[in-house]
């Protein structure tokens, strides 16, 4: 039986230092020391031995079994390391290599037009206000001195909620002279820009959702000079101190009198060329003294106080600026024209 234990040892040892895996470790595990192992089975028959033999044998597998336990915990030990060294040398880091580039976005060249125009007025003292684009037609129309019936107010340009006609998209961000009258202590110097709608169909130069800019300052005492005054300092910031304007006599139910300001090609300088269509002037926007009934609605004594209001479209704008031939582009947000601004 000694010999069967020593060879028992020596072999299950042998194997042990032998495994290369965590499984086969615990294999011989089950196979030596298991309750069906081969070292169980030994011990089993430890009946069979004289009374001076049981003890000296019962030690000798008690060592046995010591050295097999000991010969497994170090080779686990040996194992684990040796599959955290493989682990490490595997997700080895190398600091060196440049990061993978994570692609910025940026502000949409519209809008960076917009944020030009808005730090001019800023500067100038102007409020910038931004409100609702679903409006009552009262203040997109009535308020605005568009009387019900007038064509401006056709099913066939508007966006109606309604069958009465009373809430509609906004066609125009003239209503926020209205709010801003309703709701601001005089004087008032604001710009309202956001987006409006109209019943168009998409083409290069038509859209049913554009944006535009509204611009209105009321005090004692201000006259068609200070509108002037006010947008020839504006376009110059924009487009450089050489700019000419020329402003037109127009119509518009809100303001009297009215006018429409062109611009000189800033391209031909007046000579008539592609972009201004022959022109020699391009045309940018609507304005005139706020009309006293308009005044007057909004509970303004148009005797002490008068104002100015300006309405112009950004797209357009935009376009110009930045020589971009189609409108529709400006909306499409295709990464790769907005990525050239
Ligand atoms: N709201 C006018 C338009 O959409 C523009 C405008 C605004 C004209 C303010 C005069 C004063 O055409």
């Amino acid at each position: 039986m000694r010999e069967k234990l020593e060879a028992i040892r020596a072999a299950a040892v042998a194997a042990m230092e032998n495994a290369d895996k965590a499984e086969e470790l615990e294999a011989l595990r089950v196979q030596y020391l298991g309750k069906k192992g081969e070292l169980t089975a030994v011990l089993k028959q430890m009946g069979k031995l004289s009374a001076e033999e049981r003890p000296v044998v019962g030690q000798l597998a008690n060592d046995v079994r010591a050295k097999l336990e000991a010969a497994i915990e170090a080779r686990a030990e040996q194992l684990a390391r040796r599959a955290m060294a493989a682990r490490l040398l595997a997700e080895t880091v190398d600091v060196t290599i440049p990061g993978a580039p994570r692609k910025l976005g940026k502000r949409h060249p519209m809008y960076q037009v917009l944020d030009e125009i808005e730090d001019i007025f800023i500067g100038l003292g102007f409020e910038i206000i931004e409100d609702r684009e679903v409006e009552l037609a009262e203040y997109n129309f009535t308020k605005l001195n568009v009387e019900e019936g007038h064509p401006a107010r056709e099913w066939t340009d508007t966006f109606y909620f309604t069958d009465d006609s009373s809430i509609l998209l906004r066609t125009q961000t003239s209503p926020m002279q209205i709010h801003a009258m309703e709701t601001r202590p005089l004087p008032i110097r604001m710009i309202a820009p956001g987006r409006v709608y109209r019943k168009d169909e998409v083409d290069a130069t038509h859209s049913p959702m554009f944006h535009q800019i509204e611009g209105m300052a009321i005090d004692k005492g201000i006259t068609m000079a200070d509108l002037k005054g006010t947008l020839n300092t504006v376009v110059r910031s924009l487009y450089g101190a050489d700019t000419v304007t020329r402003f037109r006599p127009h119509h518009f139910p809100f303001t009297e009198p009215s006018c429409e300001m062109d611009i000189q090609c800033y391209k031909c300088h007046g000579a008539g060329c592609p972009t201004c269509k022959g022109e020699g002037w391009i045309e940018v926007l609507g304005a005139g003294m706020i009309h006293p009934k308009v005044l007057e609605g909004c509970g303004i004594d148009s005797k002490v106080y008068s104002g100015w209001a300006f309405g112009f479209g950004l797209e357009r704008l935009a376009l110009g600026q930045y020589k971009i031939s189609d409108l529709r582009l400006i909306f499409e947000n295709d990464v790769r024209f907005l990525e050239q601004f």
